[in-house]
């Protein structure tokens, strides 16, 4: 699947939705770039399993919805207070606080009603596949990872700050490699070996992003880089910059060994998508 391929559907799925201003800060968001990894880490997956790629487009759709909703609300003055993302205004500056916290409501919730909408495999497998979705998207997941993150003045140590990564960021990188495991029809051993390897994935990209933090601009980033305004506890903070880099090539490496061997899959799709999202500088 290519991206741009990806972001036609992904307009055309939101575009269904009625005329209002919340639609206009939905599409904002989610039309403004953006790497799109989760979306093409399933189709990688699902495609390595020889699935056409129609069989993903709705979960791939829900994955990018979540995730833009997840970084509406980061944004938010409540949360991180950001004025750039995506190289744009924030959903906040360019619309309003209102209509930014709606956004986020809309696309979290039309994200399920896409997902629902999964052709050409069981009724069961797409529902595990939202089974999994909700659970890594909510207070379980995704939510209780910001939730933890907002907490984070008390966090000294790299143990608990693993935690709050594997929640926030883990979990929606996750997603996307088990939803694809069970749209394909694997085995539960299987999917737990995906999700494992979705973990190791999520700890070295949050990783990345804090390096990238303090490394690159706010230009250069397309977004603001507040980690140090904000006074965050970072993988660099507390581990400092090398040893952060380190431990992230690792996991990376790691992650890329333990998929080329997962039996019946053909890796090079995903093993090379996620390279290049090792060795971004953006
Ligand atoms: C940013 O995610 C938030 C984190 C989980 C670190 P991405 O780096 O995937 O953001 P976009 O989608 O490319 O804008
Ligand atoms: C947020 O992490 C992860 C989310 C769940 C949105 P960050 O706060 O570091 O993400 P950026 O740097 O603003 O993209
Ligand atoms: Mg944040
Ligand atoms: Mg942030
Ligand atoms: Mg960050």
């Amino acid at each position: 699947m290519k991206k741009s391929e990806f972001e036609e559907k992904l307009k055309q799925t939101a575009a269904a939705v009625k005329d209002s201003r919340v639609k206009d800060a939905m599409l904002y968001s989610l039309m403004a770039g953006g790497k799109r990894i989760r979306p093409m880490m399933l189709y990688a997956v699902t495609e390595g399993y020889g699935l056409p790629a129609e069989t993903a487009d709705a979960f791939a759709c829900a994955l990018e919805m979540i995730h833009t909703y997840s970084l509406i609300h980061d944004d938010l003055p409540a949360m991180d207070n950001d004025d750039l993302r995506r190289g744009r205004l924030t959903c906040h500056k360019a619309f309003d606080e209102a209509t930014a916290i709606l956004a986020g409501d809309g696309l979290l919730t039309y994200a399920f009603e896409t997902a629902v909408k999964t052709a050409g495999v069981s009724a069961e497998q797409v529902l595990e596949g939202v089974r999994i979705l909700a659970g890594d998207a909510g207070p379980d997941g995704m939510v209780l990872g910001q939730c933890l993150d907002m907490q984070e003045s008390v966090l000294t140590d790299w143990e608990a700050l693993q935690t709050i990564h594997h929640h926030k960021t883990g979990c929606l990188l996750s997603a996307p490699l088990e939803i694809g495991a069970v749209l394909a029809g694997c085995d539960a051993e299987t999917c737990g070996l995906w999700r494992q390897i979705g973990f190791d994935i999520g700890l070295a990209f949050q990783l990345q992003d804090d390096i990238l933090d303090v490394e690159k601009t706010a230009a250069e980033l397309g977004k603001s880089n507040s980690d140090e305004r904000n006074e965050k506890v970072t993988g660099v903070s507390l581990l400092g910059i090398e040893k952060a880099r380190t431990l992230m090539n690792q996991l990376y490496d790691d992650s890329f060994a333990k998929i080329e061997k997962i039996k019946g899959f053909e890796s090079d799709a995903l093993t090379g998508l996620l390279r290049e999202v090792q060795h971004r500088n953006h």
